[in-house]
């Protein structure tokens, strides 16, 4: 890693899982345990939580009030569109909160104009304006999304930011609503943004990608890299579709290399698997064995040379050690593919030495169980440690 001597600039984590990640299908969450989520993201070291939608549902309302009364150290967010009850329910279920801030959005797409809206360009901007001016009177923080921003032209899209942030908009969320952006064009839109808007010098800006190409994550970070403060994340990427731009994957990415990319957040990541799995249970959505970060084989070996490389160092094969994540250990997989090394490593950890001869003995019988299926357990292991080595198990 190089040696960093500037300040690393701070990246906000805005976490959108009981909003957004909740739009799921088959995710939605009762309020207490949205409560006890946003608990757990609180301790995670989320700047910004965004628990649910107030004006959708008496349920998701109360989680709102619940949540800024109790969280007092984290900016709550309350979500609306852009009209007058919305904005109404925003503001008064989180007034409780320390700090707070309303998300407003208004879809700017001409797709979502014609079939969605049903309105003009002209009366987007009009409702932008007169509902970000009405917001403004009650909460200084506004946020405004305009909703598929990536399919939207620049002329129009700065017109309706140049109108917002006339009105006091002070964060640009510009989000690629159907996943659709490519990582250099995400980028090269906020920079045009940040040097073409009037007044977008005067804003902090703040990225929401969804994953519908699998570019959620790589386009955060091309946002990150074009000067993006903000970026709106859900825990295990859940969300409409394919979902949004995974907590776990964007933070562990400016983790391993914060030095290069002179950027950092505020995560404590060793509860990042406590907070994946708790989220996962609660929503009944398993987490795909392959996932990055906190999958089940995301810190599991099996091939023999890796294996023995593991054993030696673990950096050959691991770019992040899982126990700063509160995984437990990296686990090594003993299959068809694992080596002598890895075998003698694992019957050890059992206490058991075993003699060259018996090694090569007990590593013959392994590999014939193993051909025969997928995985060798521990339990399977000692069984064949106990047959093939005479009084090795008392
Ligand atoms: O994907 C999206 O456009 C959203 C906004 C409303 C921010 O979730
Ligand atoms: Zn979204």
């Amino acid at each position: 890693m190089e040696n960093n001597t500037t300040a690393n600039r701070r990246i906000r984590i805005f976490d959108t899982t009981l909003r957004d990640g909740e739009q799921a299908p088959g995710a939605s969450l009762y309020p207490e345990e949205k409560i006890r989520i946003a608990r757990q993201l609180a301790l995670m070291g989320i700047d910004t939580i965004e628990p649910g939608f107030p004006i959708s549902s008496p349920g998701d309302f109360q989680a709102v009030q619940q949540i800024s009364r109790e969280l007092q150290g984290v900016e709550i967010c309350g979500f609306a569109r852009a009209v007058k009850a919305d904005i109404d329910a925003a503001v008064k279920a989180t007034q409780d909160a320390a700090s707070r801030r309303i998300h407003m959005f208004l879809s700017s797409s001409d797709i979502h104009l014609d079939f969605q809206l049903r309105k003009s360009r002209q009366q987007v901007v009009e409702m932008a304006r007169a509902m970000v001016g009405y917001a403004k009177q009650f909460v200084d923080r506004i946020e405004f999304s305009p909703m598929d921003a990536t399919r939207t032209g620049d002329e129009f899209l700065f017109e309706v930011l140049e109108a917002v942030i006339a009105e006091g908009a002070t964060i640009l969320n510009i989000p690629d609503t159907v996943g659709y952006a490519l990582p250099e064009e995400y980028g090269a839109m906020f920079r045009r943004v940040r040097q073409s808007v009037r007044g977008g010098d005067t804003v902090e800006y703040s990225a929401h990608c969804h994953n519908d190409l699998g570019l959620a994550v790589a386009n955060s970070l091309a946002a990150i890299a074009a000067g993006v403060t903000h970026v709106e994340v859900t825990v295990n990427g859940v969300g409409e579709r394919a979902g949004n731009c995974s907590l776990e994957e964007l933070v562990m990415a400016i983790e391993t290399r914060k030095h290069s990319m002179g950027v950092e957040t505020g995560i404590v990541t060793s509860e990042i698997f406590n907070t994946s799995k708790m989220v996962s249970r609660i929503m009944g959505f398993p987490i795909a064995y392959n996932k990055p970060i906190v999958g089940r084989n995301a810190f599991q070996h099996e091939a023999g040379i890796h294996q023995d490389g593991l054993l030696k160092n673990r950096n050959t094969y691991e770019i992040m050690d899982p126990e700063k994540l509160g995984i437990p250990r990296s686990m090594i997989i003993l299959g068809k593919h694992s080596g002598r090394h890895a075998l003698k490593h694992r019957v050890g950890q059992f206490g058991i030495e075993l003699t060259g001869e018996e090694l090569d003995s007990l590593y013959t019988r392994f590999k014939e169980k193993a051909d025969e299926q997928k995985m060798v357990t521990d339990d399977q292991l000692m069984e064949l440690v106990g047959s093939t080595v005479d009084g090795q198990m008392e």
